[in-house]
């Protein structure tokens, strides 16, 4: 062939590419239109990445059973038209945010079989279209409260097979239009928080078939139980209670003593505790206990001396051994279980009688001795502008006696020693005797 023959091949090859661009598909697949629909086949083809180059009209895309490892963000940008998307048997383990939220069209997504621990739940927020989902057979180990508060038009979601332990109350009752729903073969935790799930599913007229199926993993005496056999279980949310006790009874209390705030907590299942702490110079956030019976430092918290700043105990207890100016702030108590959460809070300021001061929070107050009852009580000069101001606990000390120091609240309260904290945050005034 002469050099201008060539010539003239190649640029025919070139129109043939220029020409075909409106019709183009990636390398790998095959293009076509059927019944109205621009389909883009990939299926089968070993593909490692979402190919480029389809046509912009795309609305069936395959790409099962393929080795994708993972939905980068904007795997799908050059077919935002996209009605049905077929992902099934990949290896994909991440779906990265923004990789579905373009495809607003979309009404089919199926990414069953695959490896799926870590999705962009956000991006179903976006696809309002959407009738199909099904995610059997992943990782999945939790499904956000609001997953699919958008999805309104979804009428078959498929979750079988995955790693769910629980579902937070409320998950499916967006999903206005479903009416088909399979959750089976899951590990649950039959505890209170998905007890809610039983009496939805006897009663909602989603179709949930094989219910036999949805079965708890544990606790171990309920292994293998179907959820709609489950007996009710006592359950409560959280409820707190912050007390406090000043250092050992019958001393006084000189600076350096230990502060005991009592954290007493309500709820079924057993809450966690959480302590919050805000002074002037910093937050800690403690989770509760980080320190044995011993008041050492718990194995593995992180503490930066045996012996914590901060005790918080198993029995909600904090100890502040070395209650100084600098221990002045604001103690919370914050208890969680799987129905929900509470919290109390105490602001506690150390004040010299006579002198008054400033809590961490730049409350001002008046310390006002009236030393004939051998007690101090304190004046808060703030107004309450609500509960949360309110100065509820007024420590009683007396300089030299022998006599116990001991704790009163306001007119008329419990005896020494123990006081309980009403509506949180309380401003707690601990008056230190003169010296
Ligand atoms: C998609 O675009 C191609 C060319 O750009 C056109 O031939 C085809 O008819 C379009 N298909 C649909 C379903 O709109
Ligand atoms: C959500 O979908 C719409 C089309 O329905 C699109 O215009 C928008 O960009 C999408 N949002 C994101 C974050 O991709
Ligand atoms: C339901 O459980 C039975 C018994 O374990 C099993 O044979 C059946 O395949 C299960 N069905 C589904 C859909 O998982
Ligand atoms: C909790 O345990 C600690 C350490 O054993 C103890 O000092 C504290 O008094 C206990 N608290 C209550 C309320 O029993």
């Amino acid at each position: 062939m002469t050099l201008g023959g060539r010539m003239q091949e190649l640029h025919l090859l070139c129109w043939v590419v220029l020409l075909g661009l409106g019709q183009a598909c990636p390398e790998p697949c095959d293009c076509g239109e059927k019944y109205g629909f621009q389909i883009a086949d990939c299926a089968y083809r070993d593909l490692e990445a979402v190919p480029s180059g389809f046509p912009a009209n795309v609305t069936t895309l395959s790409l099962s059973a393929n080795q994708l490892p993972s939905l980068p963000e904007g795997a799908f940008r050059e077919v935002p038209l996209l009605q049905s998307l077929w992902l099934a048997h990949n290896e994909i383990r991440t779906v990265a945010a923004g990789a579905l939220a373009p495809l607003g069209n979309l009404k089919s997504l199926d990414l069953s079989h695959n490896l799926i621990s870590d999705f962009a739940w956000g991006d179903l927020h976006n696809l309002s279209a959407l009738q199909l989902l099904k995610m059997d057979s992943n990782e999945l180990t939790f499904i956000p409260q609001d997953a699919f508060r958008s999805l309104r038009a979804l009428r078959s979601l498929q979750l079988n097979h995955n790693r769910l332990h629980t579902l937070a109350e409320g998950t499916f009752t967006p999903l206005t239009a479903l009416s088909h729903l399979q959750i089976n073969d899951n590990p649950f935790d039959c505890t209170c928080g998905i007890m809610w799930f039983k009496t939805w599913a006897l009663t909602t007229a989603v179709s949930i078939p094989e219910q036999d199926n949805i079965t708890c993993t544990s606790p171990q005496v309920l292994k293998g139980t179907p959820l709609n056999r489950l007996l009710p279980l006592p359950c409560s949310t959280p409820s707190v209670r912050l007390t406090y006790q000043p250092s050992q009874d019958g001393a006084e209390l000189r600076p350096g003593f230990v502060l005991a705030l009592h954290c007493d907590v309500d709820g079924q299942p057993a809450p966690q505790l959480h302590w919050h702490i805000q002074t002037p110079g910093s937050t800690v956030e403690i989770a509760s206990p980080n320190v044995g019976a011993d008041g050492r430092a718990l194995p593995g918290a992180l503490a930066a001396s045996s012996r914590p700043r901060f005790q918080a105990f198993a029995n909600g207890s904090l100890l502040i051994p070395e209650f100084g100016k600098l221990e002045e702030g604001t103690y919370s108590c914050l208890a969680t279980n799987e129905l929900g959460s509470a919290e109390s809070s105490v602001n506690v300021a150390l004040a010299t009688p006579g002198e008054g001061g400033e809590d961490a929070l730049g409350h001002r107050f008046r310390g006002k001795g009236t030393e004939g009852k051998g007690c101090y009580t304190v004046d808060n000069e703030v107004q309450p502008s609500g509960p949360e101001d309110n100065v509820v606990i007024i420590y009683l000390s007396r300089t030299g006696g022998s006599e116990a120091a001991a704790a009163k609240g306001v007119p008329g309260q419990q005896p020494a020693g123990l006081l309980l904290l009403g509506q949180p945050p309380l401003l707690l005034l601990l008056l230190l005797a003169s010296f």
